[in-house]
């Protein structure tokens, strides 16, 4: 079986912030998933940066440096966040890449020769934040509903269009069939509703902006910044060695502010040059500050670096992957996330750790559990992540930890002697080493750790980690 797991590729205009360090590790805990499950090589994890488009064209002009150097600059700390936070991206895809220059003008010429693509005019509100028109029932009272602190302009201006009206009932017929999954159910109808409202032409072409690939028709336009980014998913599979056997994607993670371009627009492109579809399109909510999305635009960010380095690679991404349900809006603080380090891993599965190793240094005999364990899992979070609910496993093994310490206090193996004791503490090693092997998509570090503490003979007391803050 093979899986290929995407991430938006994210704009370049301003450096990363959990929101976008969200998204990767939900994908980040998938690929780990499906590699121990089917295989490194069956798994193919891309993300990446979007590097055209006027936004990203403005932001390097306020820099006073050229697009292309200030891309290379933000996709960078976009490396550099993914490194900190153990990512275990395959590859790291760049609209700047010249492969995929060519790529994309070969997509869409075939769309042109087939008399998908027309040309008009379009006038109406530009919001440079989402880098689309919005139309009047997508702002609220004339003001972006994303980017409420943008101004909208007024633009008229040829473009060319991509017939997407024609195949909006091949597209609602393929969603309600299920031949491709847009998830959680709750978005699904969603766009349901949104294509039975209408689904108007999209544009694919932009005259004026530079930063772009040309139009191979037409060079005074270059392709829209949105079509160019959804086809990275498509070129990835065609510029790296051995990937054409990946497509189509397995599994597409975002936020739902794109799930439309996602889960309608981009299967409008894929259905038009016969192409097979994504099978599920995951759509996950957003971190608000204060009741309003995260964003660089609005300046109300916490980094991943802030929280690497208060907390460690695995005490951020913890802190990350259960800020939020993966089905709702999660208001994050820090300070809420101090507390729930505090309470989860220092007072939680740390002194849990510090616990159980502190009374095996009184064992009399231990044997080495790991491999009883691996074909006796009573914690079982496979289903959930099968069902794309990698927030509810984490939840589950969390649960599981709370209850282990549970049953220590209740137990009291400390008053306990000799076999009676080893007995107790067999039954804890077995336990700790379900929670080490369940970690692994989501802490791989501290998963490792917590196996080779428990997985030997003599075990003893390590040197705390996820110290108290
Ligand atoms: N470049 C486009 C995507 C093109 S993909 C073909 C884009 N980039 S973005 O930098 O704005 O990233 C948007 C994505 O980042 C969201 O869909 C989501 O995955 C993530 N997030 C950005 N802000 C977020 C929050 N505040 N909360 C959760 N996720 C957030 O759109």
């Amino acid at each position: 079986m093979k899986k290929y797991i995407t991430t938006p590729i994210y704009y370049v205009n301003d450096k990363p912030h959990i929101g976008h360090a969200y998204t990767t590790l939900i994908a980040d805990v998938f690929a780990r998933y499906f590699r121990k499950k089917y295989g490194n090589e069956n798994v193919f994890f891309l993300t990446g940066t979007d590097e055209h488009g006027s936004k990203v064209a403005k932001a390097a002009i306020d820099h006073n440096l050229s697009p292309q150097v200030y891309a290379d600059l933000i996709s960078n700390e976009y490396r550099i966040a993914w490194e900190q936070l153990n990512i275990s991206y395959d590859e790291f895809f760049r609209t700047t890449d010249s492969r995929h220059a060519e790529i994309v003008q070969n997509f869409l010429q075939d769309l042109y020769n087939k008399g998908y693509i027309y040309k008009d005019k379009y006038k109406g509100l530009y919001c440079i934040g989402c880098e689309k028109f919005l139309s009047h029932n997508e702002t609220n009272n004339g003001i972006c509903v994303y980017h409420p602190n943008i101004i909208l302009v007024e633009q008229e201006e040829d473009n060319y269009f991509f017939k997407l009206k024609e195949f909006s009932n091949t597209i609602l017929d393929f969603i309600q069939n299920k031949k491709y999954l847009i998830l959680p159910r709750e978005k699904e109808n969603e766009m349901v509703g949104k294509i039975n409202n209408g689904v108007n032409n999209i544009s694919i072409s932009r005259p004026g902006v530079d930063w772009g690939i040309p139009l191979p028709w037409d060079s005074g336009h270059t392709v829209y910044v949105w079509v160019d980014a959804l086809l990275n998913y498509y070129s990835a599979t065609k510029i790296y060695l051995n990937k054409d056997t990946f497509w189509p994607p397995s599994l597409q993670i975002m936020a739902k502010d794109i799930l439309w371009f996602h889960s309608v627009i981009w299967e409008g492109l894929l259905i038009a040059n016969n192409l097979e579809l994504p099978k599920v399109i995951l759509a996950h909510g957003f971190f608000t500050i204060d009741g309003q999305k995260m964003s660089k635009s609005l300046g109300n960010v916490i980094i991943p670096q802030f929280l690497v380095n208060e907390y460690g690679c695995d005490g951020a991404r913890y802190l990350i992957l259960t800020s939020t349900t993966l089905n709702g809006d999660g208001d994050i603080s820090l300070l809420k996330m101090k507390e729930k380090y505090n309470s989860d891993l220092a007072n939680g599965l740390g002194n849990l750790i510090a616990r159980i190793t502190k009374l095996c240094e009184k064992m009399t005999t231990n044997s080495i559990f790991l491999n009883t364990v691996e074909k006796n899992d009573d914690l079982n979070i496979e289903l959930l992540i099968e069902e794309y609910r990698p927030d509810e496993a984490i939840k589950k093994i969390w649960d599981y930890i709370r209850e282990l310490d549970r049953e220590i206090s209740v137990d009291r193996p400390w008053d306990l002697l000799g076999k009676q004791l080893d007995k107790k503490l067999e039954i804890y090693i077995k336990k700790m080493l379900i929670i080490g092997l369940s970690l692994e998509p989501f802490l791989p570090m501290t998963s490792i750790n917590i196996i080779n503490i428990f997985n030997k003979k003599n075990i003893t007391k390590p040197i705390s980690f996820f110290l108290r803050k």
